[in-house]
């Protein structure tokens, strides 16, 4: 009798251990450098993506930790199943898809150039000529060489795309190719600065961003879902309007697949 009763205590106390292991804890990881997705505040990752994390995550139920590993890191770091989810205002590229999985998109985004007065940009070619400053390994990189060309001596490339904009502010390089809404919060962040913004459309696309996962991680399904009910549920514009100040067109999301 009291042997019986000693098992049932021990499976139980499995079962509980089990429950509460961190074993299913998801690990995220993303480039805390890339103000108004991510950025440190004190010891704190803040951003617009860190909001939308959380909310995802507690739509799908998932225990999680969010770390800031760095943008180059990323990439390996999937693959290698040190991170399960990446979340950094990455844009879902055909290239990457072929490597990668992403969510359904959740951002749209362009490419600006960020400058100075009496730098003479007004549409991208405008670029060639100039010292430029992007990000390694990200669109604007991309953008930028679809312009100058590969490897012109030109273009810097810096770790993380607060580094390209403080090489900017400081006059080390002419110009910076970034996600449009980056740009834009350089822009308010440096107010007494006479920074000018161009787009292009002819040359810098659209393009959506998503959370990137390991190719064929089971988790696609539960994100997706979380996701879209978090857009659709009004959550998304909430986090939208507080670090945008406007509202989604959360219509034209839906719609982008
Ligand atoms: N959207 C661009 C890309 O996917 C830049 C993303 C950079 N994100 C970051 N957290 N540094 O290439």
């Amino acid at each position: 009798m009291k042997k019986n009763l000693l098992i049932v205590l021990l499976i139980s106390m499995v079962a509980i251990l089990a429950a509460c292991g961190g074993g299913d804890k998801v690990i995220v990881g993303t480039d805390a450098a890339f103000a108004p997705f991510e950025s440190l505040d004190g010891e704190e990752i803040v951003g617009f993506d860190v909001d939308l994390l959380a909310a995802v995550m507690e739509e799908a139920g998932l225990d999680y930790e969010l770390n800031n590993i760095g943008w180059d890191p990323i990439f390996p770091s999937l693959k290698n199943g040190s991170i399960d989810i990446a979340i950094s205002g990455i844009t879902i590229t055909d290239e990457r898809n072929e490597e990668y999985d992403f969510t359904r998109p959740y951002f749209e985004s362009t490419h600006m150039i960020a400058f100075y007065e009496g730098t003479d940009i007004k549409t991208a070619t405008d670029l060639e000529g100039k010292v430029i400053g992007v990000q390694t390994g990200t669109t604007g990189q991309f953008a930028a060489e679809s312009i100058v060309g590969e490897l012109n001596p030109d273009l810097q490339l810096f770790e993380t795309t607060a580094l390209a904009l403080a090489a900017l502010k400081q006059g080390n390089i002419e110009a910076v190719v970034t996600d449009i809404a980056v740009a834009a919060e350089f822009v308010k962040n440096n107010p007494d600065d006479n920074v000018q913004l161009v787009s292009d459309a002819e040359n810098f696309e659209a393009e959506y961003y998503g959370l990137m996962i390991a190719d064929g991680s089971e988790l696609k399904e539960t994100l997706d879902k979380a996701l879209t009910t978090v857009i659709e549920d009004g959550k998304y514009a909430e986090i939208y309007e507080k670090w945008f100040g406007t509202s989604p067109d959360v219509e034209t999301l839906l719609n982008q697949q």
